[in-house]
C-alpha cells in the first residue's frame, strides 16, 4: 500500500463458498496482518454480501487507522453496478465517520471490468453515497464529506479518464438531486427558467436558452400547458435551451434518420407540484409532489455539464415548467384543451396533468425539427406499480432507439424495463367529445395507456419515453444516497451524449 496515512484502506471482498474470498491488493499486507484479518472475518461471520463491511482496527499510529474489508456480493451474479452500489454505501455508511480512504482498484483480471469502468464506478460510489441535502438543516455536522481518495498502485491514464468522467457525471446527478430536493416555495417555474439562464451562461458559446412566458405561450397555441398552469399564481415558463457543437467537418458530425443532422430533444415534465388540482390528490399521496419536476432536473443536470461531455451533434433540452394547483380558475373534469399540434384534449382527472403538459412540450420538439426525442416524466404511479420503485419504464417507437438506451442505462446503473406501446390499448384512451381524453377508461396499465396519450404527439419522430415516478425520488435511503430526489436517468443521457 502507498506511504500515505489515510483513515482507512478498503479491500474488496467476494461471497464464497465457504469464507469470503478477497481480492488480490489483500496480498501486499504482511502475513501477521494478512491472518489477522482472516480471523477477524472469520469471528465476525462477515460473509461479503453486497455493501457489508468488516472494519478491522489498526491503531492512531499506523499508516491506515483501519483495514475495511467490504463486500461485493456473489461473483457470478457481479456486475459494474454492484460495484458501484458497494462503494456507495460504504461512503453513506461512513459518513462523517471518515475523512480520507485509499483503496486499488481491481484489476481486469480479477473483476473481468475494464479499470476504466471499475475506476468510474467507485468514484461514482464514493461521491454519490456522500451526498446530503443539508440545506434547510440548522444544526449542520460539519465536514462530513470524504474529503481525499488515495489510489494505490498503478494508476493508468484510462483510470484518471475514468475518474474524471466520474465527477462529471456525480456533478451533474448531484445538481439534479439538489432541484428535485428543493421545496416547492423556491423551485418555482421562474426559479427554473433562471437557472436554465445560467446554465447557458456559463458556456454562451455552446449553449442557448430561451423562456416563453404565459403571453407567448399563448402564442406558440400550447392551450393544454396552459390549462394546467391556469390555477396557479405563478407564471407558467416554457424553458428551451439548445446546445450546439463547434462547426466541425459534415463527417464528423453525428448524422440523424433521413440524412439531417442529428438533433437529440431530451424533454422533462416539469410540474413543480402536483396537488392533482381539482382532482386533489390525499396527503400522503401529495407528501413528495414536490418531485414531479424530476424530469426537468434530468435536463438541467445534463446541460449543466453538456460542455464538458462535448456532443458532436445539437441537443435540446424542452420543459413546461408549471405547478399543478386549484382555484377557482382550475381546469375541471370536462374541459377540451387544444395542444400545439392542433389535437384536442378532454381533461378528465386534473391529476393526470403531466401527459397534458408534456403533449405541447413533444410537440414544440417535433416542430423543431428533433431527429429523437427522448422524454423523462414521473407520469405514473401505475408504472411503479408494474415495475416497482426502482425501476423506470421504457417506451419506444424505435429498436435502435430503446436498445441504445438500455445498453446506456445499464452501464450508468440506472435501472430501466422496457414495455410495450401496445396499439391494441389507444381505444382505452377514447374520448366522446375530443380527439383523445387524458386518463384511460380502465385502471388496468396505466403506464402503457399514459405512454400511448404520449406517443399523439411525436408525429413520426424516433422517441423513447422514460417514466421516472419511482426511481426519481426514494423514500427511503438506499446504497447510493439518501431519501429524496436521486438524478434518475441523468447519467444514461450523458452515456447517450458521450
Ligand atoms: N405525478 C403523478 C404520478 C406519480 C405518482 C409520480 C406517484 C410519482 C409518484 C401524476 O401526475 C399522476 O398524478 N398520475 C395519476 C394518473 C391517473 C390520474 C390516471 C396516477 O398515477 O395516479
Ligand atoms: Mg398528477
Ligand atoms: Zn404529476
Amino acid at each position: 500500500m502507498a506511504k500515505i496515512s489515510t483513515d482507512t484502506v478498503i479491500i474488496f471482498a467476494f461471497k464464497g463458498e465457504k469464507a469470503p474470498k478477497l481480492l488480490s491488493s489483500f496480498k501486499k499486507f504482511d502475513n501477521k496482518l494478512q491472518l489477522n484479518v482472516e480471523k477477524a472475518i472469520e469471528t465476525a461471520s462477515f460473509t461479503a454480501k453486497r455493501g457489508e463491511i468488516l472494519n478491522f482496527y489498526l491503531g492512531e499510529d499506523s499508516l491506515a487507522k483501519s483495514i475495511i474489508v467490504l463486500g461485493l456480493g456473489k461473483k457470478d451474479e457481479f456486475t459494474i453496478n454492484d460495484l458501484r452500489m458497494a462503494v456507495g454505501s460504504f461512503s453513506l455508511k461512513m459518513k462523517g465517520k471518515i475523512d480520507s480512504v485509499a483503496l486499488e482498484i481491481p484489476s481486469e483480471e480479477e473483476l473481468t471490468i475494464a479499470q476504466k469502468i471499475s475506476a468510474k464506478a467507485i468514484a461514482e460510489g464514493l461521491i454519490l453515497g456522500n451526498y446530503e441535502f443539508v440545506k434547510y438543516r440548522t444544526q449542520k455536522e460539519e465536514n462530513r464529506k470524504l474529503s481525499s481518495v488515495i489510489i494505490s498502485g498503478l494508476v493508468s491514464n484510462s483510470v484518471k479518464e475514468g475518474i474524471e468522467k466520474a465527477k462529471i457525471y456525480a456533478e451533474a446527478t448531484i445538481l439534479a438531486r439538489d432541484l428535485v430536493n428543493e421545496q416547492a416555495a423556491v423551485a418555482t417555474p421562474s426559479f427554473l427558467s433562471e437557472f436554465a439562464q445560467s446554465v447557458a451562461k456559463k458556456d454562451a458559446k455552446h449553449i442557448s436558452c430561451k423562456v416563453f412566458g404565459r403571453k407567448e405561450v399563448e402564442k406558440l397555441g400550447m392551450e393544454a400547458f396552459l390549462g394546467v398552469a391556469k390555477a396557479s399564481g405563478l407564471e407558467p415558463k416554457f424553458i428551451v435551451l439548445e446546445y450546439k457543437p463547434d462547426k466541425i467537418s459534415k463527417s464528423q458530425l453525428r448524422q440523424g434518420s433521413a440524412g439531417r443532422e442529428e438533433k437529440l430533444a431530451i424533454v422533462g415534465k416539469g410540474i413543480t407540484f402536483d396537488t392533482g388540482g381539482i382532482n386533489v390528490k390525499t396527503g400522503d399521496h401529495m407528501q413528495d409532489m414536490k418531485m414531479d419536476m424530476a424530469g426537468a432536473a434530468v435536463v438541467l443536470g445534463v446541460f449543466s455539464v453538456i460542455s464538458k461531455i462535448k456532443p458532436n451533434f445539437s441537443v435540446l433540452g424542452i420543459i413546461a415548467a408549471t405547478p399543478n394547483m386549484i382555484s377557482g380558475s382550475s381546469l375541471v373534469p370536462g374541459d377540451v384543451v387544444r395542444a400545439m399540434n392542433g389535437k384536442t384534449i378532454e381533461v378528465l382527472d386534473t391529476d393526470a396533468e403531466g401527459r397534458v403538459t408534456m403533449a405541447d412540450s413533444l410537440s414544440y420538439a417535433v416542430n423543431q425539427k428533433a431527429t429523437r426525442i427522448i422524454d423523462f416524466a414521473t407520469l405514473t404511479g401505475a408504472c411503479m406499480v408494474a415495475l416497482g420503485a426502482d425501476i423506470s419504464g421504457l417506451f419506444s417507437n424505435s429498436r435502435d432507439f430503446s436498445e441504445e438506451i438500455k445498453k446506456a442505462a445499464f452501464e450508468a446503473g440506472e435501472k430501466v424495463w422496457e414495455l410495450p406501446l401496445e396499439k391494441d390499448y389507444r381505444e382505452i384512451n377514447k374520448s366522446e367529445v375530443a380527439d383523445i381524453a387524458n386518463i384511460p377508461n380502465t385502471r388496468h396499465g396505466g403506464a402503457i395507456t399514459a405512454a400511448l396519450f404520449l406517443e399523439e404527439f411525436i408525429g413520426n419522430t424516433p422517441w423513447a419515453h422514460l417514466d421516472i415516478a419511482g426511481p426519481a425520488f426514494l423514500s427511503k435511503s438506499n446504497d447510493l444516497g439518501p431519501k429524496g430526489g436521486t438524478g434518475h436517468g441523468v447519467r444514461t443521457v450523458l452515456n447517450l451524449l458521450s
